[in-house]
């Protein structure tokens, strides 16, 4: 398996401009599935998740060509329900947005359960009980997801979520769009990406009102049209790069950026003591080598994103005094904490919450990516340790972060792609 070598103790410096935002992409090539028409969606982020949607939706007979490396056309006018490989459905958990896609354009779906990082239980019910409630039939066997819209078209319902959930949220909007009558989403998920993908089916001429919000209403339309649309900037790849110029004791602009996606981030890295400045599209982050601790705790948006969460674990292993983490949304996202300790790090760890002892210096290892975010906190901690750190199992953090690689050596990192297999990496779809 490929392996990154870090040689730590570099300190990030320049400008690094953040790519579209996977979980807005993610939603938004399988919502492609409902336009009869060609949708050309701008700043697609090159990361092997959506190179695995856009195979997916050409096997199911979409026509997907990219016009240059970040803008593709698809065009799923021909596109049938049959023929989607399971094997790359396993491999993510954005496949859900297959049921809400395939359900509103073809009454019925196949898919099966999704894949995904894996830190603790990612049950599916509330997408269950959204598509239910719109009148479709769901059965789950053998690890796959049998639906059926039984009077042949789904029918607009009240549903009131009994968790906040990103992807329910955005699963139930997709089934919606072309259901007859009005879905009105009660206790929904009000992320940037969520709002991106609304925005994105009202492009195509879907009626949603109220995405950013904790309800949600969609009025159903007999059918999408084709446009074009550009996804928003990455909050997490933009928030990586803020916590990686803290941690090295750097000064970076980060630049493609929406800042007020950015507060949650940029105020606790404030707290710590970092210096951040906002700009209309960008955020310079300047370290200073001398952090307060914090306490932290993950929530859905608008508050802290616990897709930070592992990267501020590291940040907080510097910092001066004891930190207290609380994972809000998993009950499993701390295994990145037995790699850091492999590094040096002094971690408690008692269900949900990490108590962290600062004032660390950490030596490089060899560790594992545990997942998309631990894995780019682990690139972190190499670049802050003294020594050489190798990092196995990457293939999980080029699933969230284009070129990762490079844009930190363009920043100063000194990092290199140890590749068993000397083939260059063929893309999942073949450049047209
Ligand atoms: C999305 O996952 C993101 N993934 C995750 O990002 C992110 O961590 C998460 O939202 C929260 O922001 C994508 O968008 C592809 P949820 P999702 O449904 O939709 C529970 C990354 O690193 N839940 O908001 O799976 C669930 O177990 C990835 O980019 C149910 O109980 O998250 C969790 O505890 C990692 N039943 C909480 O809700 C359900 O039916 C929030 O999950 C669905 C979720």
């Amino acid at each position: 398996m490929d392996q990154y070598i870090i040689r730590g103790g570099t300190r990030l410096q320049g400008e690094v401009e953040i790519s579209g935002a996977k979980n807005a992409a993610v939603a938004i090539i399988p919502a492609s599935l409902l336009v009869r028409g060609v949708c050309r969606i701008e700043n697609i982020p090159q990361i092997s998740d959506t190179d695995t949607l856009l195979t997916i939706l050409a096997e199911l007979g979409a026509r997907v060509s990219y016009l240059n490396k970040s803008t593709i056309e698809i065009d799923c006018t021909d596109a049938r329900c049959q023929g989607a490989p399971y094997d790359l459905m396993r491999k993510i958990r954005a496949s859900y947005y297959l049921i809400g896609a395939m359900l509103g354009r073809f009454g019925k779906a196949k898919t099966t359960m999704p894949g995904g990082c894996n830190f603790g239980v990612r049950p599916i019910d509330q997408h269950i009980k959204g598509m239910r409630a719109l009148g479709a039939e769901i059965n789950v066997r053998g690890g796959y997801v049998y639906a059926d819209a039984r009077e042949g078209r789904l029918r607009g319902a009240r549903i009131y979520l009994d968790k906040v959930s990103v992807g329910a949220t955005m699963n139930i909007m997709l089934a919606a769009v072309l259901a007859e009558g009005r879905t009105i989403i009660e206790n929904a998920a009000r992320e940037p990406h969520i709002v991106d993908l609304a925005n994105f089916l009202n492009s195509m001429g879907a009626d949603v009102r109220g995405a950013g919000t904790d309800t949600i209403k969609i009025n159903g339309v007999e059918e999408l049209h084709g446009g074009t649309y550009t996804i928003i900037p990455d909050q997490i790849e933009a928030g990586t790069y803020m916590v990686a110029a803290a941690a090295t004791g750097g000064e970076v602009l980060i630049t493609n950026v929406i800042p007020k996606h950015l507060e949650g981030i940029s105020a606790k890295l404030r707290e710590t003591g970092t210096f951040v400045e906002e700009y209309e599209e960008a955020v310079l982050v300047k370290g200073n080598g001398n952090l307060n601790r914090i306490n932290l705790k993950t929530m859905p948006y608008p508050g802290f994103p616990t897709d930070m969460q592992p990267q501020f674990g590291v940040l907080l292993c510097l910092a001066n005094g004891t930190s207290v983490i609380t994972e809000g949304i998993y009950d499993n996202r701390f295994k990145y904490v037995n790699e850091l300790r492999k590094m040096g790090a002094e971690i408690q760890v008692d269900g949900r919450v990490a108590v962290i002892e600062g004032g660390r210096r950490l030596s490089g290892a060899l560790v594992h990516a545990c997942d998309l975010r631990a894995g780019a906190a682990m690139v972190i901690a190499g670049m802050v340790a003294s020594g050489v750190t190798e990092i196995e199992d990457i293939h999980f953090i080029e699933r969230g972060y284009e070129r990762f690689v490079d844009k930190l050596n363009a920043l100063g990192a000194e990092i290199t792609v140890r590749s068993e297999d000397e083939e260059s990496s063929a893309r999942l779809i073949q450049i047209s």
